[in-house]
């Protein structure tokens, strides 16, 4: 007698054998709804929620504040900040204030129930500072510039309706370096963002840029090699970059009219859009 029969007390029928295979596969499928409900849940919990002037927002695991706060639909001004490259926090443009300590939106990372501020009185007129600390510091003579109507810091100063600098101008003798065949560097214009040294790099991780000099001679250089090299589409993406005149793909001056550019426009940081 089969054991079967011994515990049932009847012959195993081949209809039944069909039945538990068939519970087999319900319970398989079940078992892959209920991991991906896991997944789905864990992803939804990796979120962190914090909020910026009392406005709830949510934040990706690690991401800074500056990211997040422009996922949300919430513009922090930031001049030297670029998406995806290593941040500098070089311009304080961005600063925010977290448990009243100032800091740099682009360098602090999200942490859960941080409550942020960033639309103050106070931290306007912080930036608005800066900006024309900026401006005093070098020689930007915007109506000759052939980045005016795209340079991301005199967007920031019609931003915060800047008139005149309140500080004496510095009026540097910077020198503009024409040699190389693509690439037009005018050190007067240079915030010393950095953004060029961490965005440009070939493919053994050396700088197309580099500081060189330091305390108030420090300067941007591009390597002569890779300048002697260069493609349109780099030149192009290099200037692109810069946020502001400094760097200049020659051949191409003023191809887009004054009054027809980026910030002639749509004021800066009016194009921020909430994607949550
Ligand atoms: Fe954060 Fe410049 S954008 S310090």
């Amino acid at each position: 007698m089969s054991i079967f029969k011994k515990i049932f007390g009847r012959k195993s029928s081949k209809p039944k054998v069909v039945e538990i295979e068939k519970e087999e596969v319900t319970v398989e499928d079940k078992k892959i709804i209920v991991e991906e409900k896991e997944i789905k849940n864990k992803t939804m919990s990796e979120k962190i929620k914090f909020t910026i002037d009392g406005k709830e927002c949510l934040a990706e695991r690690g991401q800074n504040v500056l990211d997040a706060a422009l996922d949300n639909g919430i513009y922090i001004p930031y001049l030297c900040h670029v998406r995806g490259v290593k941040q500098a926090g070089s311009c304080r443009v961005c600063n925010v204030k977290v448990a009243g300590r100032t800091m740099t939106a682009c360098t602090t990372p999200v942490a859960p129930g941080m409550e942020v501020e960033n639309n103050t009185a106070e931290l306007r007129e912080l930036r608005l500072t800066i900006i024309e600390a900026l401006f005093v510091e070098g020689n930007h003579f915007c109506p000759s510039c052939e980045k005016s109507g795209n340079c991301e810091l005199q967007a920031l100063a019609y931003h915060y309706q800047m008139m005149v600098p309140r500080f004496p101008y510095a009026f540097p003798q910077k020198k503009v370096e024409a040699d190389n065949s693509k690439i037009l560097i005018d050190r007067n214009r240079c915030v010393l963002c950095k953004r060029c040294i961490r965005s440009f790099k070939d493919e053994n991780g050396k700088s197309y840029f580099a500081f060189t000099k330091r305390g108030h001679k420090l300067e941007i250089s591009m390597d002569k090699e890779i300048a002697a090299n260069l493609t349109d589409e780099k030149a192009q993406e290099i200037m692109d970059t810069c946020p502001v005149g400094a760097l200049i793909k020659k051949e191409k001056g003023f191809d887009e009219p004054i009054g027809s550019r980026k910030f002639d426009k749509q004021a800066i940081g009016s194009d921020i859009k909430s994607v949550v």
